[in-house]
């Protein structure tokens, strides 16, 4: 697979270093990769756009999910991951998630990280959405993402791993034959490496997370603006499964107009018990489901704005008041200090919630060791779609999937080496500025990107919705291509506007993929289309981008993932 040739418009890069393999992004999959890639003697270079610690996985309330209680067995875990991504999971990627994850928490838990446990010191499971067995390994109570960073970033520091912080990814570099050749940055404020520059390595590790700031309100923090997706996308590589957007149903609510990061109420409070009901105090998730609260992801977000919508009502609660004072401040202390700080006091009162963006199920297609379609491109964790969520990621799958996957991403990368197969790769130039490139949008543009997803593209949508949703994402589109080919026009590069035009790229996609699928499964909800159509839809949509820019969408059957390329790697000269 060829590269598009299209690049952000950027200065030529000022420096350069070289490494074995570069690793973008530095929640749970990056670090893991990036520490894996040490291991096994790789020179290793991490690259992430904030502080080390600064990305998703802090924020992950509710756990890591594996089959490590008595009397649980992957494949209860495999059964339960099946059933809530709907039909189009990838059996193989599932399974191995589900056998090697227990293992991957061990390897994590010696690299530090401290779970809590119960009073026989066994680490203590809870449960959540999707889930028939308590099956969730947690820390801190509801911080777990924060003990998991805690103890990634530990390592990297104390193995002296060579890091970037502060440094924006702009465009994979390639080599003639459109092989991985490296990437190039912006970076702000690092000292030798300020600036655009660029790191050049045959293997490229894609770690960025995900993209719920394409909506207004989500629980991502304001870094999770797709940048890896829209990289992968301008370097050719194939995007599946965009329009299986996780809305998580428990989020604080705030007001109807709250935007940006928004307070999340962790599964793991309905785990525990909690109730969902409505301003009557009526359980309107039982009846529904068999699991009633503890329904998959996207069983219950329906369920609540349902609700919502039967009752003209801006939010739902969760009752956990049964909890009591003593449960709420040991178990759930990071729930409780956010309610806290927003007036709201889950001991005495009902929590006013309502869902919201969580997590991107699709993202940059993979086979099982994380090779993406473009050579020498691996991506894992959110930013990756390796065919284990389906329609609808299982809660906690996440953390478990960044683990398992960047391990075997940095398995994959040591035994091409071991092959002979990991050489530097010559980048071709990339252009000056002033050559025709990708138009830049003005930092503003993200608030009208996110709010046309919002209104067109959110939780409920319908071709009607979809379809202005696209118009005006193209309007934005085309706007910034004419001002850059008539006037030569374009704005100022820098974090904001490089951020604001790789959410209008992913927003493109995903609005594309999401007008195709003519149904409703997962979390995908088409008001206009009610029902799940197993004969037309147990099928992946996939989207590349054309060298014009244009969005070539296309559908793959379930069989045909992961894709084929991993048989098909170039020949080494
Ligand atoms: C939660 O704690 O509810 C979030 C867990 C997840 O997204 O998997």
């Amino acid at each position: 697979m060829t590269s598009t040739g299209i690049r952000l418009h950027a200065p030529a890069p000022g420096w350069a270093i070289s490494a074995d393999v570069v690793v973008v992004g530095s929640g749970v999959a990056g670090l893991t990769a990036a520490l894996r890639c040490q291991a096994a003697g790789l020179t290793t270079v991490v690259v992430t756009k904030a502080r080390l610690d600064d990305g998703s996985t802090r924020w992950a309330q509710g756990g890591i999910a594996a089959a490590l209680g008595e009397g649980d067995t992957p494949e209860q875990h495999l059964q339960d991951t099946l059933v809530a991504g709907v039909g189009l999971c990838d059996e193989e990627a599932v399974r191995i998630l589900v056998t090697e994850g227990p293992d991957a928490v061990r390897r994590l838990i010696s690299t530090g990280a401290h779970f809590d446990t119960d009073d026989e010191g066994d680490i203590h499971l809870t449960r959540e959405g999707g889930h028939h067995r308590r099956r969730i390994a947690h820390a801190g109570g509801d911080a777990t993402g924060a003990e998991v960073s805690r103890a990634l970033v530990a390592a990297v520091r104390a193995r002296g791993l060579h890091t970037i912080e502060n440094a924006l990814v702009l465009d994979l570099l390639t080599d003639a034959d459109g092989r991985t050749a490296g990437v190039t940055l912006h970076v702000m404020g690092e000292g030798q490496h300020d600036g655009v520059g660029a790191v050049h390595a045959p293997a490229v590790v894609l770690a960025t997370g995900g993209m719920g700031q394409v909506y207004s309100a989500t629980t991502n923090p304001s870094v999770s603006t797709g940048d890896g997706v829209a990289l992968a996308l301008r370097a050719g590589a194939e995007i599946s499964d965009l329009e299986f957007v996780q809305f998580h149903p428990t989020v604080l609510f705030l007001g109807a107009d709250a935007e940006g990061q928004q307070p999340l109420v962790s599964e793991a409070v309905r785990g525990e018990g909690a109730h969902l009901v409505d301003g009557d105090g009526v359980r309107f998730m039982v009846g529904r489901h068999e699991l009633a609260e503890l329904a998959p992801r996207d069983i219950v977000a329906k369920g609540i704005l349902r609700r919502m919508l039967e009752r003209d009502a801006e939010h739902m609660y969760l009752d956990a008041r049964h909890f009591g004072a003593r449960m709420w401040e040991q178990r759930f202390p990071t729930i409780l200090a956010a309610c806290r700080a927003n007036g709201i006091d889950p001991v005495t009162e009902p929590i006013p919630i309502a869902p919201a963006a969580h997590y991107a199920s699709g993202g940059v297609r993979t086979d099982a060791h994380g090779r993406t379609t473009v050579p020498g491109l691996y991506a894992c964790g959110e930013v990756a779609c390796t065919g284990v969520h389906g329609a609808n990621r299982l809660a906690s799958n996440s953390l478990l999937e960044g683990l398992v996957y960047a391990e075997r991403i940095a398995a994959d990368i040591a035994a091409e080496r071991a092959a002979g197969g990991l050489h530097a790769r010559v980048p071709v130039p990339v252009p000056q500025p002033g050559q025709p490139d990708h138009p830049l949008l003005a930092a503003e543009t993200r608030f009208a990107i996110q709010r046309i997803m919002t209104e067109g593209a959110g939780v409920l949508r319908s071709e009607e919705s979809l379809a202005r949703a696209a118009g005006e994402l193209q309007r934005l589109h085309t706007e910034a291509r004419q001002a850059l080919e008539e006037n030569g026009k374009t704005a100022e590069p820098g974090v904001d506007t490089w951020e604001a035009t790789n959410l209008l790229c992913v927003a493109r996609a995903l609005v594309a993929a999401a007008r195709l699928r003519e149904e409703t499964r997962g979390c995908h909800w088409r008001e206009d289309r009610a029902d799940r159509d197993d004969t037309h839809w147990r099928r992946h949509i996939v989207v590349r981008l054309n060298p014009d820019r244009s969005l070539a969408v296309r559908t793959t059957d379930t069989a045909d993932f992961p894709p084929t390329r991993q048989t098909q790697r170039p020949q080494e000269q």
